[in-house]
């Protein structure tokens, strides 16, 4: 196999050869096209760079296997019975990886996206990291992470950077986008969104998903990848020493910590029960799961509320442990924005 490495040493033996183009992998997995979007607008300016020859990308979409997709819109019990398997991190099977994907493997920077799903990665996502192939692409590779969602997406980045530990990646860099509404709205708009198909505002709520000109705004991190390729950061990138620093790439909401540490813990705990009591559609795990729906709502009209407002009187008293835990999720990016005027998307200027 041809590494970097490899490359170098080469370069070195024959110093008038040209130099070899740097190679980008991105992978994705989309299913309504919002985190698709946001992946154009990111990789935007390293597939310029690929049209004028500067550099190699290939683009990979995550897809699962025939008669394992997942619907969109959602009917609602296919949506509540998709939960266990996800947070147990127990995926359907994907499709084939293109064979062109297969055949190359000495990528200098890989770029993966996902949303996010009951707090964890997404099925597709959890195969292809668990699957045969991610350690051959990914061992001793610099990664980036994107992921674009309603509002929680710290736990499913610390099952990622978990399952990326175990490929042996090089995690270097994390991009969280996040819807515009604030929680109670977004709690109405993303599931009318993902079960009726519809993301317009409504009744004064703002539309669901993230805001057209944040997606857009993303091309930032494209050209600040592609100006960190030139000077070869790539090859020393890792958690400590990220690329896209500076540039607002990942702010975590320090009043939703908790409630994802809370929430992950009792949906671990309901998805073991749920699969204990069966496979999906099976009537034992049908009864489970329509208890596990009333528990939630019942949940998230009484408990969710008081424990806000308990949440709100032990602010002061917690606001050092938060601002500690707010700086380490958001690494390894971070959610500085000292270098946003270098590489804004009209005048990239590394
Ligand atoms: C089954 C399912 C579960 C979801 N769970 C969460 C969640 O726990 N946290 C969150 O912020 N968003 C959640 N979302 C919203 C997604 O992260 C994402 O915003 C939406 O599905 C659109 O993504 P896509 O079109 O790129 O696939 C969920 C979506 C689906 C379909």
């Amino acid at each position: 196999m041809q590494t970097p490495e490899h490359s170098i040493q080469a370069a070195k033996n024959n110093p008038d050869a040209p130099p070899r183009r740097k190679k980008i992998l991105a992978i994705q997995y989309s299913q309504t096209g919002q985190l698709a979007a946001v992946m154009d607008a990111l990789l935007a300016p390293l597939a310029q760079a690929a049209r004028d020859g500067r550099v190699d990308m290939h683009r990979e979409i995550l897809r699962h296997a025939p008669g394992h997709e997942y619907p969109y819109p959602w009917p609602l019990w296919r949506f509540m019975d998709t939960f266990p398997e996800t947070v147990a991190g127990d995926p359907p099977p994907l499709a084939p990886l293109s064979t062109e994907l297969r055949n190359a493997a000495d990528f200098d920077l890989v770029i993966i996206g996902y949303p996010v799903w009951f707090l964890s990665p997404p099925p597709a996502l959890t195969a292809f990291l668990r699957g045969g192939e991610a350690r051959g692409l990914l061992r001793n590779r610099p990664v980036v992470t994107v992921t674009a969602c309603r509002n929680m997406w710290l736990m499913a980045q610390e099952k990622v950077k978990e399952l990326l530990r175990e490929t042996d990646a090089r995690h270097c860099d994390h991009v969280a986008l996040t819807d515009r509404g604030n929680a109670f709205a977004t709690f109405i708009t993303t599931p009318r969104w993902l079960l009726t198909g519809r993301k317009n505002g409504f009744w004064g709520l703002p539309p669901a998903g993230v805001p057209a000109e944040n997606i857009a705004a993303c091309s930032r991190f494209g050209f600040a990848l592609l100006a960190a390729l030139g000077r070869d950061a790539e090859r020393h990138a890792s958690e400590t020493a990220p690329l896209l620093s500076g540039l607002r790439a990942c702010a975590v909401d320090s009043r939703l910590i908790a409630s994802e540490r809370i929430g992950i813990r009792s949906f671990r705990v309901w998805s073991k029960i749920l699969r204990a009591s069966g496979r999906p559609g099976a009537p034992l795990r049908r009864a489970a799961l329509f208890l596990y729906t009333v528990f939630l709502l019942a949940m998230i009209v009484t408990i969710v509320p008081a424990s806000m407002f308990i949440k709100t009187l032990l602010r002061p008293l917690l606001r050092a442990k938060l601002a500690r835990l707010k700086h380490c999720y958001e690494q390894p990016s971070g959610s500085g924005a000292e270098r946003l005027s270098l590489f804004s998307s009209s005048q990239p200027n590394p």
